[in-house]
């Protein structure tokens, strides 16, 4: 069995973050989401994994290089336009042969891993399964229609949704899919939706198994979709202080400071990861917070935030939260007068004052 990791996509709702970063790249606790489902598919037994790679593929590729750190054997497969998740598949058929394979979505994130779902399949030997979750706004899924333990219906982002379950990023397929792949037209958002491909399954007469999933799951492709996923999995970490704490600085809870991070006359409550060489200073960090590697936060308190690397937050005098700060960013006082909120903000940035 192999696996097929989809890593194109352009990320639009995570602008402006993904106007310079993979959307797959961003981290959840300090590790990007990409590897946390490398490190499923490695804890399934798959070995033979292809990337699908778009406009970010310089920065997948860097980041993952040839898939040994996790055991993987991976090949990367161009997508030269995001057409669609069905597509992905398209132009796949070189790698994936005639083999069964899982399909994972790049910034999916699934707490229990997809070992048993991977077994159940190898076992049960469908033509295809597919994962289902119950989630409160199902129109901004591929919504799932069951009778008894059988889909009749699969409808891609339906504006009345027929039931709460929508599609997660994860899916095994035999070869049959590959046919459904190139019998399928573009949907009105002018791409080929696996939602689609897997209806031509279930038309075909093929057995196409559904499992409705109990653990938690996440497609962090929203801002608020990253700070939950980064909320729940800093809540599973385990406390560890490699860096240095200073007599002054108190820390509470699961909280994790990494090699040469510091922390300076400054209080972390966790849960909370304070990345390596980032420097914590006369500030508090709150619960729910991931700090990334050689960030500065003095005078300032954060908490419920993603910050990533090398920015710097100084001097800010009311709390953050509940935010996103991309690298290289720079939030601070000014003394440049006249008193005055000014900005230099990316293309859809958003920007909260109370
Ligand atoms: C894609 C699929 C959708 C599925 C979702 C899961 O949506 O098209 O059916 O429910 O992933 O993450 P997209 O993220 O492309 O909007």
């Amino acid at each position: 069995m192999k696996a097929l990791v989809l890593c194109g996509g352009s990320g639009s709702r995570l602008r402006p973050i993904t106007h310079t970063m993979a959307k797959q790249l961003v981290p959840i606790a300090n590790k990007p989401v990409l590897f946390y489902g490398l490190e499923a598919i490695s804890d399934a037994g798959i070995q033979d994994v292809g990337i699908v790679v778009g406009e970010t593929a310089v920065e997948i590729r860097e980041a993952v290089g040839d898939g040994s750190r996790w055991g993987l054997n991976v090949t990367y497969v161009t997508q030269e336009e995001p057409l669609g998740l069905a597509h992905a598949v398209l132009v796949s058929e070189g790698f994936l042969g005639d083999d069964d394979f899982v399909m994972y979505l790049g910034d999916n994130l699934i707490k229990d891993g997809i070992a048993g779902f991977v077994d159940q399949f190898r076992f049960n030997k469908p033509n295809s399964e597919i994962l289902l979750a119950h989630v409160s706004m199902p129109e901004l899924f591929g919504v799932a229609e069951l009778e008894g333990d059988k889909v009749v219906r699969l409808v891609e982002k339906p504006s009345e949704p027929a039931s709460d379950l929508a599609l997660v990023g994860v899916y095994m397929f035999d070869h049959n899919v590959m046919d459904a792949v190139k019998a399928i037209k573009p949907s009105n958002r002018g791409e080929l939706e696996i939602t689609d491909a897997i209806q031509w399954l279930i038309d075909q007469g093929l057995n196409v198994d559904p499992h409705v999933i109990n653990g938690w799951w996440k497609d962090t492709g929203r801002l608020e979709d990253m700070l939950e996923a980064n909320r729940i999995v800093l809540e599973t970490l385990e406390p560890r202080i490699d860096g240095q704490v200073d007599g002054d600085s108190e820390i509470h809870g699961r909280v994790v400071v990494e090699e040469g991070a510091s922390i300076i006359n400054s209080t972390v409550r966790g849960p909370a990861i304070i990345g390596e060489r980032t420097r914590v200073e006369n500030s508090f960090i709150g619960p729910f917070t991931s700090v990334y590697f050689d960030v500065l936060i003095t005078g300032s308190e954060v908490e419920h935030s993603i910050i990533l690397e090398n920015s710097a937050i100084t001097g800010i005098p009311g709390r953050i939260e509940g935010s996103l700060i991309g690298q290289n960013v720079q939030v601070g006082r000014s003394s440049v007068k006249p008193s005055a909120f000014r900005f230099m903000l990316g293309d859809n940035s958003r920007v909260g004052i109370p």
